[in-house]
């Protein structure tokens, strides 16, 4: 079931783990490899989890579930046995981290704490992210359903991804939006979020006018004695519609 291969590979992979913690984590720089196995939660976490799941795939019961949930007791970090994981993840201090059953994660991948990689429901199936290689998510980020985040992405601290996003993009926000793509401010219509198109109030000033136009008409028809009798028609009572730069007044 287990061989010397397994072994040589978990052990190569823990070796990937601890000099990721020292190249992404400035505290654990002076730090030896026994110090950082020891005290350092998540890469505990990311040992029993790969223990875990050989265990899951060889399909030990109860056991992988078991590391899992004491793994969590003491580190405050939750993977599930199944979850895929690549080489050099690095859960940058831990606590709060949730990655789901399906989730699957590539090589040199970076997670602060209270990142979640979860479901959106109680679907069933491939239901957790997809994070490519070199994925940088902040602190307290939620990327749910079976999105991918493309290589090379870094997503904001407090970000909730729920779609897709593209490599080598920077996403901030709720809902998640892309503030950088290969380093560049993406365009077209999604630049700006603040300012979007509002086509009600298009509809709205259209219709207003065309009422004024009418009216004007309809106060010539009347002749000089149409309307209030003096040939003026009724000034039309259209109320200004609201600002489109600017704070809304009605907040948000
Ligand atoms: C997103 C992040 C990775 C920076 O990526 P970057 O590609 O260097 O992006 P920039 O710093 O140039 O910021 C790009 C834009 O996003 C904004 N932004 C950055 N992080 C943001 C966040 N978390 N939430 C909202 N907006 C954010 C910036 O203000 C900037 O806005 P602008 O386009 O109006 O100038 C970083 O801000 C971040 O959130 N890192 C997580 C760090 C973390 O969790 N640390 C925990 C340590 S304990």
């Amino acid at each position: 079931m287990f061989g010397v291969s397994t072994l040589a590979r978990v052990v190569g992979e823990v070796r990937r783990d601890v000099a990721a913690a020292r190249d992404r984590d400035p505290a654990a720089r002076d730090v030896g490899p026994v110090e950082i196995l020891a005290m350092w939660p998540g890469v505990q976490a990311v040992l029993w989890h790969r223990v875990a799941h050989v265990l899951h795939g060889a399909g030990v019961p109860v056991v992988p579930r078991a590391l899992a949930t004491v793994t969590r007791a003491v580190t405050g970090i939750e993977i599930h046995p199944a979850a895929r994981v690549g080489d050099g993840l690095f859960i940058d201090h831990g606590s709060g981290v949730v990655i789901g059953e399906t989730a699957e994660i590539g090589d040199d991948v970076t997670l602060y704490q209270g990142v979640t990689l979860g479901g959106t429901g109680f679907a069933t199936g491939k239901r957790h992210p997809t994070v490519q290689d070199n994925v940088t998510i902040g602190s307290g980020a939620k990327l749910l359903g079976p999105i991918t985040i493309g290589h090379g992405a870094k997503i904001g601290a407090n970000t909730v991804v729920i779609h897709d996003v593209p490599p080598n993009s920077t996403v901030v926000g709720n809902p998640g939006h892309p503030v950088r793509i290969d380093g560049k401010r993406p365009e077209g219509p999604d630049a700006d979020w603040i300012h979007l198109p509002d086509p009600i109030a298009d509809a709205l000033e259209g219709l207003s006018s065309r009422i004024g136009a009418l009216e004007r008409a309809v106060a010539e028809l009347g002749g000089p004695n149409g309307a209030d009798g003096n040939g003026t028609p009724p000034a039309a009572d259209v109320r200004p519609l609201r600002r489109r730069r600017g704070p809304n007044p009605a907040g948000g």
